[in-house]
């Protein structure tokens, strides 16, 4: 057999052993050529070299051998992790069929009776290397797509997160006018109101001057009451008295809605992605109507049908990304005028959050791609196109589903359910937050 045939790898080590001496120097002589050939004249040398580096790629192995025979070697091989997978043939003077079946039984991958043909020797040889490097192969192959995998699933996981809060700071920008108006309205007025107080102020303090002159004078008489009468009622004090109390009413109120919205879009901005909370959801719903107030309240009627439901252990700032990418959505489902209905439940252990709109409807075509990414009928700066595929993922997250029913020309309803406890929840904190 020519030397190119027969060699799996110039670098493939094998280790034959036998207690007779002139059987190893015949195996030595056959395989040397072609391999890296170690001897060892009884088990437990064989033991040592197969646990050693560099480890043999097969092992010839004799049956017959005084102390460890073959059979006990190849149960230690298999019982040590290190040499469990290295191949064994054995070959042995034993040569009936029982010997043969006994020493498959107990592991080896070949079987050659003594006295054996050179060339079978070399071709089984062969095999058994040939088979074993295709095996490693694979291993390999495996742990590296194992990792490749696993350092995929962290990549995604990764974009995710950014788009998840990238989505959620877009949908703020998209909101952004309608939030900067919405502060500006009331910061206009108080404003303006300070500008009435400080002209009534000055008025007041013109009366108080009067006072205090009047004070030096020891016995006022007619004519000067009467010009503090007539003063009185020039700067109409007795409406200024009114007035104020007004205007101090009304900033105050402004200024709380400007801190309510504040605080509003902070929560809602947040990232605090993993913080799992015991939450009340129509707190959320409320925070979220007052960021969409803008987008919403010139052309829609909000209707608030809210049932009793419990806490739900969810992530807050996710699940009102959710509610809000609903409402807009259906904000913009509605061209001129209508109304947005949001209805909330409890069925057995779940939460639903029902959002109903009158607007355009989803024709039936397009209903089953809403969930898709970057899928918009919308026009540029206007959509995005993630809104529900990102909202899906989150209530996903969170072992719920949503749901959608919709009549074209009449209006769409999307129904977010939400188990109170997640499935694998522990649902701790919950004394934290009762
Ligand atoms: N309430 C709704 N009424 C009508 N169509 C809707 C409604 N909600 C979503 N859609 C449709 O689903 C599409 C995808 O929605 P979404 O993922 O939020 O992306 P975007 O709002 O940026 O387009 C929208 O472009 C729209 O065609
Ligand atoms: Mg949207």
């Amino acid at each position: 057999m020519d030397k190119n045939n027969t060699e799996v790898s110039p670098q493939a080590r094998i280790l034959i052993v036998d207690d007779d001496v002139s059987n190893l120097a015949a195996l030595g002589r056959l395989l040397r050529p072609h391999y890296d050939v170690f001897a060892a004249p009884n088990g437990e040398r064989a033991l040592q070299i197969a646990t050693g580096t560099p480890q043999p790629d097969l092992i010839l192995l004799d049956v017959m051998m005084p102390g460890m025979d073959g059979y006990e070697v190849l149960n230690c091989l298999r019982d040590t992790p290190v040499t469990c997978d290295i191949p064994v043939i054995f070959v042995s003077g034993l040569d009936t069929a029982e010997d043969e079946e006994k020493g498959f039984e107990v592991g080896a991958v070949d079987y050659i009776a003594k006295p054996y043909r050179p060339a079978i020797i070399l071709a089984r040889v062969r095999t058994q290397l040939e088979l074993k490097r295709a095996r490693d192969g694979l291993a390999n192959q495996n742990t590296y797509l194992e990792s490749e995998i696993v350092r995929r699933i962290q990549e995604i996981q990764l974009v995710q997160m950014e788009l998840l809060q990238s989505e959620k700071l877009a949908a703020i920008g998209q909101l952004t006018a309608g939030i900067v108006h919405e502060i500006n309205t009331p910061v206009a007025y108080v404003s303006f109101n300070l500008g009435s107080l400080e002209a009534s102020l000055r008025d007041i303090f013109e009366l108080l001057d009067a006072y205090e002159h009047l004070e030096g004078v020891s016995a006022p008489n007619g004519a000067e009451l009467e010009k503090i009468r007539k003063l009185k009622q020039l700067k109409e004090i007795d409406f200024l008295r009114d007035d104020i109390g007004e205007l101090l009413t009304q900033s105050r109120q402004g200024l709380a809605r400007v801190a309510k919205i504040v605080s509003d879009l902070k929560s809602f901005s947040r990232t605090g992605g993993s913080d799992w909370l015991w939450t009340n959801l129509h707190n959320e719903l409320d925070s979220t109507l007052n960021i969409v107030g803008n987008e919403i309240k010139y052309h829609c009627t909000v209707h608030k049908d809210y049932g009793e439901i419990p806490e739900v252990y969810c992530i807050p700032s996710q699940i009102n990304q959710v509610l809000l990418n609903l409402l807009v959505n259906a904000a913009q489902a509605i061209p001129e005028k209508g109304d947005i209905s949001i209805h909330t439940g409890q069925v057995e252990e779940e939460v639903f959050l029902a959002i109903s709109d009158t607007g355009t409807g989803i024709p039936t075509d397009t209903l089953p791609r809403l969930f898709e990414p970057f899928f918009t009928t919308k026009p540029v700066g206007k959509g995005t196109g993630l809104g529900l595929s990102i909202s899906y993922g989150i209530v996903q997250k969170h072992g719920g589903r949503i749901e959608v029913e919709s009549a074209l020309g009449k209006g769409t309803t999307f129904t977010v359910w939400l188990p109170i406890k997640p499935p694998g929840k522990t649902g701790e904190n919950k004394l934290q937050t009762e």
